[in-house]
């Protein structure tokens, strides 16, 4: 696939004047976003201010319900309009999705090392033999022990079960990994052993992220530049350390006052 370039850098996803509404109303209005080759780049905003419905619009995942207008760039690929199988050629090979909630997003009657396997035997011609071996050894890039390729989700705790998320999603090298508020089910520790995880091997992997979060500190652990969401517009962008240290609009303000307290509160919590 050929990558149209943006200063200099070749373009992993590109969103022009995405719009989206469901059922007649509005959700997302005009969103311009770019994430070129290498980067991590962070979405946040507040619950309800259509974080997901971007994330699914770039997947070719929206409800049926929905409409989407603008356009929206895989690489050389048009998503919106596209055919199912072109999106389903992209999904799970181009990009690969990591959700909220691993539990729910896992097949509970599927053993881990088939749940890995799936990608693979979707996107690429290799036996069983070889496939196999690339299950064990993301596995292990996952910190996970080849015996749990045998068990089933439900086996696992929920940084465990996250961790199969992620290796399910990186098994076939994708070019971008969208993960939708990945560690939220999490507890605080783990939280951030999964973020550092992920941004480790997207680095190691030379891919993109797109990270979906509404948790300021997160955001500043897994990315470097970042766009914020209030009522389905991007209400300012930039580097995400700036943009913690100095934000400029008041929504933004707010957002990261609240995520100051509460991390301030978790820090009370945990010296109690
Ligand atoms: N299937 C649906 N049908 C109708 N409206 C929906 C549907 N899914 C989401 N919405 C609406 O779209 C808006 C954006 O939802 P979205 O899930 O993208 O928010 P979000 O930013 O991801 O929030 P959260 O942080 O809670 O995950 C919300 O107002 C929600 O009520
Ligand atoms: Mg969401």
């Amino acid at each position: 696939m050929r990558m149209p370039k943006w200063k200099g850098k070749f373009m992993i996803v590109e969103a022009k004047r995405l719009g989206i509404s469901i059922a007649g109303k509005s959700i997302v209005s005009s969103v311009d976003l770019h994430i070129g080759d290498g980067e991590r780049v962070g979405l946040i905003g507040s619950s309800g201010s259509g974080k997901s419905m971007i994330s699914k619009a770039m997947l070719g995942l929206l409800p049926t319900n929905a409409t989407a207008e603008g356009s929206v760039m895989l690489g050389d690929t048009q998503v919106i309009g596209a055919d199912e199988t072109v999106l389903a050629s992209l999904r799970g090979r181009y990009v690969g999705a990591v959700f909220q909630n691993p539990a729910s997003s896992l097949n509970p009657v599927l053993i881990v090392g088939k749940q890995v396997e799936l990608p693979l035997k979707l996107h690429y011609d290799l036996d069983k033999a070889d496939r196999q071996k690339r299950v064990i050894a993301m596995l292990e890039k996952v910190g996970l022990d080849e015996a749990t390729a045998n068990k089933y989700p439900s086996e696992l705790s929920g940084g465990q079960q996250q961790r199969v998320g992620i290796a399910t999603a990186l098994i076939t090298s994708p070019r971008l990994i969208i993960a939708d508020e990945p560690t939220t089910a999490l507890d605080s520790i783990t939280q951030r052993q999964i973020v550092d995880l992920l941004v480790t091997l997207v680095d190691k992997a030379g891919a993109s992220m797109l990270f979906i979060t509404h948790d300021f500190s997160v955001l500043a652990r897994a990315t470097t530049r970042c766009y914020v969401l209030d009522d389905g517009q991007v209400i300012e962008s930039g580097d995400t350390a700036d943009l913690l240290d100095n934000p400029q609009n008041a929504q933004t303000k707010k957002l990261v006052g609240a995520a100051r307290e509460l991390t301030l509160q978790r820090k009370q919590d945990c010296d109690d």
